[in-house]
């Protein structure tokens, strides 16, 4: 992400303006509606493939996307480093369970971990004795996770903690309704004097015997001493894969069938401050000993469970080409010289090496160690954030081009600067363009952006695309119409656009730093936005074959559309497949021609799929998560001349299933 939100007030007029319209219109228009004809040439001379990797997703750490989101970790600052290296810090979420009479807890720097050495400290002043007896239940702390921790009946979830103490130590683990009252589950931890005067690292399962979905961590004791804690972490022992991701929220990812993953930001791979930028060094290796860095661009700490590694994991278990975007020296507010870029050079150099070496390479070797011994297949690496305009990007981008080339002739480097600037002297495989428009019709207008942009490489990557103003709130099904008229401008336009993602993908509702985005969660539930439905429009079309089509209509310009032939790899057959995008308030009653087919199209199994509302401002919610979803129904007689009624402020496509070829008698 990377720009400046339009005023609040500003928007809510123009809102306002916008329904009023909306409103007239719709009434005037009553009754109306239009005829036009949507010709497709379908010859094999004039159809053009798109490109393999067309439609992917770019994932960002904002709105908690990450940390208390995809990353399944119920534990929110689980090594006790948010609050800085400065001890004693704040120790936020966590909290007291106990008063100043029988507890003191605080933070000291005696970690056995070098480089995040804070570790929370337990000073029990209450015993089992009568004369200084702990509260029933005992003394400690509590962790409420992020806006409370889902915890499910008969689930399983592995606990692992690092402990020492002062003393024999009895410490009980327990999940807990937000409220401490009900036990949901809990494992006492026993030892001697010995057995913790180290720092022991303790691991079990706990299992739930209920429901709650604001439940809490309580590590609790009732014996005098001191107890110190680090690295505390409770993972669902089921998450997609086996890799750590919340089944639920990466299932929504897969059913997307995402070409390319691009990631970790946006601004989040820049920071306002490069001391607060995502650094891919620090966030590999066993999750205990990453030190975790605050996100200063979206306002959060992450303890970097969701580090390099497991990015190229998703990207993997999705089938989906990671494209990683390299932090080059550029902060929001800071910038490294090319005089001094040399070592940050070598830094991103080292970090292909650790995703795509050899295990017996430096880095690849690291990789190995962390359960990968086979190289990720990373073949595109974006430098930088859209941060051409700085001083020192053209010169620092040379530095990194010719240095991962000279290392990696095969990988894809993609420019942060706009085409024009792209020559044999600042050399570039793909440019990075990013779209955001103040309202739906601008973004509608956008179907049309690279008509004109010369054809040949370097081609776009349109990674981060949203209408973000007005009339978007916080996903509304007109800002999921535009957008998808704006991708079936890049499907026709897939001779200079070789792939395309939306931005921000995830958003949980706790912590909306931006509006709006493709899925929201909480701690137990999710939906799509309309426009993360809009996608699914979309996913037979990478690597498919797109045809023109032309569309005749008077006094009506509001309609978009394109076809393409795809293949079905669940009933084998071959359809193609008419896209029309409505963004405006009449219905059209469209003649459908398709000419040069060199088969036939079958009289049934072909099927219908729409996404509309009642009104184009509708949106998803938790009460009503798919009030605005596609809802498909088989089409009957289909044929290459038909007649189709397509709705008012919708999004549309039509699957023709076609004949065998040698069953090309049957056609119509
Ligand atoms: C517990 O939650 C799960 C998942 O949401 C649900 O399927 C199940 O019915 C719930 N069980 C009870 C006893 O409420
Ligand atoms: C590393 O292993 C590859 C085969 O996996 C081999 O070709 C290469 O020579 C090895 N390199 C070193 C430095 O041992
Ligand atoms: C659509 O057009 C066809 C053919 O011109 C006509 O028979 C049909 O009544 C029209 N439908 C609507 C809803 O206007």
């Amino acid at each position: 992400m990377g720009v400046q939100r339009a005023s609040l007030h500003h928007a809510l007029l123009l809102l306002v303006v916008c329904v009023l319209c909306w409103a007239l219109s719709s009434r005037c228009a009553e009754g109306q509606s239009q005829t036009g004809q949507l010709s497709v040439d379908a010859t094999p001379q004039n159809a053009r493939k798109i490109p393999d990797k067309m439609f992917g997703i770019f994932f960002e750490e904002i709105n908690h996307a990450g940390a208390g989101g995809l990353w399944a970790e119920l534990v929110s600052n689980r090594g006790f480093e948010a609050g800085g290296p400065n001890t004693p810090s704040n120790i936020d979420p966590w909290l007291i369970i106990g008063d100043e009479s029988s507890i003191i807890v605080g933070t000291d720097r005696t970690s056995c971990f070098e480089r995040n050495p804070v570790a929370l400290r337990m000073q029990v002043l209450c015993n089992s004795k009568r004369t200084n007896a702990c509260p029933s239940g005992g003394v400690g702390v509590y962790n409420p996770g992020y806006w409370g921790m889902n915890i499910e009946k008969g689930k399983v979830y592995k606990v692992s903690l690092h402990i020492k103490s002062s003393d024999t130590l009895s410490l009980t683990v327990s999940l807990t309704s937000s409220d401490g009252l009900q036990k949901l589950a809990a494992h006492t931890i026993t030892g001697s004097k010995k057995t913790f005067a180290k720092w022991t690292k303790i691991e079990f399962h706990l299992k739930s015997s209920q429901n709650n979905t604001n439940s809490r961590l309580q590590l609790t004791t009732s014996k005098s001493g001191v107890v110190w804690l680090d690295q505390v972490s409770v993972m669902p022992l089921e998450t997609y894969m086996g890799h750590g991701f919340r089944k639920d929220l990466a299932s929504m990812l897969a059913n997307l069938k995402p070409q390319f993953l691009k990631f970790p930001g946006g601004n989040y791979a820049m920071g306002n401050y490069l001391r607060n930028a995502f650094r891919w060094s620090e966030t590999v290796g066993p999750w205990e000993e990453r030190p975790g860095h605050f996100n200063d661009a979206w306002g959060y700490w992450t303890d970097d469970g969701l580090g390099f590694f497991e990015f190229l994991q998703l990207a993997e278990d999705l089938g989906a080409s990671p494209v990683w975007v390299v932090n080059d020296g550029a902060s929001q507010n800071e910038e490294v010289s090319t005089a001094t870029i040399a070592s940050l050079v070598k830094d991103v150099v080292n970090g292909i090496e650790f995703a795509r070496g050899e295990p017996n390479t430096t880095w690849g070797s690291i990789r190995a160690a962390m359960g990968h011994p086979k190289p990720f297949k990373l073949d595109y690496v974006s430098i930088g954030n859209q941060e051409c305009w700085m001083l020192y990007y053209r010169g620092n981008y040379q530095k990194f081009y010719s240095a991962i080339k000279a290392a990696n002739p095969d990988i894809n480097i993609i420019s942060s600067c706009d085409r024009s600037t792209i020559s044999p002297s600042n050399p570039a495989d793909l440019y990075d363009v990013h779209v955001y428009t103040p309202s739906s019709s601008n973004m509608f207008s956008r179907t049309s952006m690279f008509d004109n942009t010369p054809r040949g490489t370097p081609k776009a990557i349109v990674s981060e695309y949203a209408v973000t103003g007005n009339d978007a709130g916080k996903g509304t099904l007109v800002a999921a119409l535009a957008e998808a008229a704006f991708l079936i401008g890049l499907e026709r336009n897939s001779d200079a656009v070789e792939m395309a993602s939306c931005a921000p993908l995830f958003v949980n509702d706790n912590d909306r730093r931006w509006n709006p985005d493709a899925i929201v969660f909480n701690s137990w539930q999710h939906y799509g936005c309309p426009n993360y439905w809009m996608l699914h429009f979309f996913k037979e079309s990478s690597g498919a074959t797109l045809h023109p089509t032309t569309i005749q209509i008077s006094n009506y310009d509001q309609l978009a559309a394109s076809a393409i032939t795809w293949q079905n790899a669940k009933d084998k057959s071959a359809y193609l497949r008419i896209k029309v995008v409505n963004f405006g308030n009449k219905g059209v009653n469209l003649s459908i021609s398709v000419a040069g087919l060199a088969t036939g199209v079958k009289k049934s199994g072909s099927k219908q799929t729409v996404l509309t509302s009642s009104s184009p401002l509708d949106e998803n919610s938790f009460e009503q998560p798919e009030k605005v979803a596609p809802v498909g129904s088989p089409l009957s007689n289909t044929g290459q001349q038909m007649g189709v009624w397509v709705n008012p402020y919708s999004l549309s496509s039509f699957d023709l299933q076609l004949l065998e070829s040698s069953k090309q008698h049957d056609s119509i």
